[in-house]
């Protein structure tokens, strides 16, 4: 069944995926794990991570999507015959159900953090840290509101569905419409904004500590965990191994310039985190909290009201930024969700409005327990992580590399070589230098990598 649908224009076209790519993963994932992992040394496995698999990986997505112009199921399907390879699609479908029902949950805490700026909420100071020092006092301060906000179990479950409400009415607008206008215009208002807080950041006492921390690498850090994780950071921030860019770019003209594509969304997506890196380690220094026992979740939560508050007019700029941040999670949750969406168009035949109730009506239920594993249900440990860090590091951490390289070797070992080549040369019509390397990469590097990466851990 072709697609008939595509981008409206090339801008719109880049616009989605970096909206796709941009989101929590960024702003909200990157530092937390920059944080646990030692800094530096993690920024750098990072980077290697995104130009040495991220990119080739991605291209082997845009090339089956375009290529085929199906869901993730149906391209396996499609080109697979009777081989095993036509399960293939099913763990990106799942994966990305969970890591939905968690996104969403973060997605509606940024939601929460706009609304309490600009009710003002947020930094009306609680009673019982007035009469402390400042900088201390600003940290109880936003400790509490932050317990207040997420860590309770009505108010963050009440904006959680309120985010899905909204998915299922820009999802059932469908792709055009919906998806591509609203990442047109947020994002050159993002960048400026996080540029902006850079300078403040930059600004205060002690930054230079902070900007260390993150620039500086100290290569004793970089463990086989370390590697797990810049891995996993990747594939999520990148948004691959789900077929969220398979899904895609099945939408992308057939004179879109696939190489140049996915250089740009990889370049524009690391920069963001680097910016946000920039904004948060200087706070973090700054306001003595490196050595505290806060876990890198809190960092978006406290540190950055932190930075807001040493601001004129915090309500607004808080206010300003949340709102972004919230509006660049739903493009992400919206992509996530696009997923499993296509999947029940293309394969049941189903009209978009029904297929778009049966995936996102039941995250009122997962999304809610995810929730709650914060608060009430917090008790409840899976190897010694909550349910939401539990589902969190089981599909980012594994389902989205093992999705990687079940693609890798897809595309490398089974597939006809000609689809690479034809979509990267856009069938001949432009030259593509890249081919030779991003076909080996797919073939050896990649699932060798990707495999070593895995298991390392389990080998200490
Ligand atoms: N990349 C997004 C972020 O950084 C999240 C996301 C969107 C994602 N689509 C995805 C993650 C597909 C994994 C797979 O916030």
């Amino acid at each position: 069944m072709e697609t008939k649908e595509t981008f409206g224009s090339k801008l719109a076209l880049v616009a989605a995926t970096v909206g796709s790519a941009v989101g929590l993963g960024n702003v909200w994932r990157f530092p937390a794990e920059t944080q646990a992992n030692g800094g530096a040394a993690f920024l750098l496995v990072y980077i290697l991570c995104v130009f040495l698999l991220g990119i080739p990986v991605m291209l082997g997505e845009f090339s089956l999507g375009r290529g085929i112009r199906e869901d993730a199921v149906g391209v396996y399907r499609r080109l697979s015959g009777n081989t095993p390879w036509r399960f293939a699609g099913v763990l990106p479908i799942l994966a990305s159900y969970i890591i939905l029902s968690f996104y969403i949950v973060v997605a509606g805490w940024t939601l929460e953090y706009f609304f309490f700026s600009v009710t003002g909420d947020l930094y009306s100071p609680i009673n019982a840290v007035t009469a402390m020092p400042w900088s201390t006092a600003c940290e109880t301060q936003f400790k509490g509101k932050m317990i207040e906000y997420i860590l309770t179990d009505i108010k963050p479950i009440v904006f959680t569905f309120i985010v899905i409400l909204m998915n299922l009415f820009i999802l059932i607008k469908g792709v055009k419409k919906g998806i591509g206008k609203i990442s047109n215009i947020l994002l050159p208002v993002l960048f400026v904004l996080l540029l902006l807080f850079c300078c403040v950041s930059l600004s205060l006492p002690r930054a230079m500590e902070g900007l260390q921390f993150f620039l500086a690498p100290d290569f004793s850090k970089i463990t086989p965990m370390v590697i797990v994780n810049a891995l996993g950071q990747a594939f999520f921030s990148l948004s691959l191994g789900m077929g969220v860019l398979i899904t895609y770019s099945s939408y992308f003209p057939k004179d879109t310039k696939l190489t140049s594509t996915a250089v740009t969304v990889s370049t524009l997506d690391l920069l963001v985190a680097m910016l946000m890196g920039v904004i948060i380690f200087p706070a973090v220094t700054s306001f003595g909290l490196m050595d505290s026992d806060l876990e890198g979740t809190t960092l978006v939560f406290i540190t950055l009201p932190e930075v807001f508050a040493q601001m004129e007019f915090s309500e607004f700029w808080s206010a300003l930024f949340f709102l972004l941040l919230f509006i660049a999670a739903l493009t992400s949750t919206i992509s996530i969700a696009e997923v499993t969406i296509k999947f029940f168009e293309d394969r049941f035949k189903m009209n978009r409005k029904k297929a778009c109730m049966l995936v996102l009506l039941p995250l009122f239920l997962f999304s809610a327990i995810s929730s709650l594993s914060l608060g009430s249900l917090s008790g409840i440990k899976v190897f010694g992580m909550t349910i939401f860090d539990a589902l969190d590091f089981c599909a980012s951490n594994i389902m989205l590399p093992v999705g990687a390289i079940i693609m890798s070797l897809f595309i490398g070992w089974h597939l006809d070589k000609n689809v690479l080549k034809e979509e990267l040369t856009n069938h001949g019509e432009i030259k593509s230098y890249i081919y030779p390397y991003v076909a080996f990469i797919l073939k050896w590097i990649a699932p060798i990598l990707i495999v070593l990466v895995l298991i390392s851990p389990l080998l200490k």
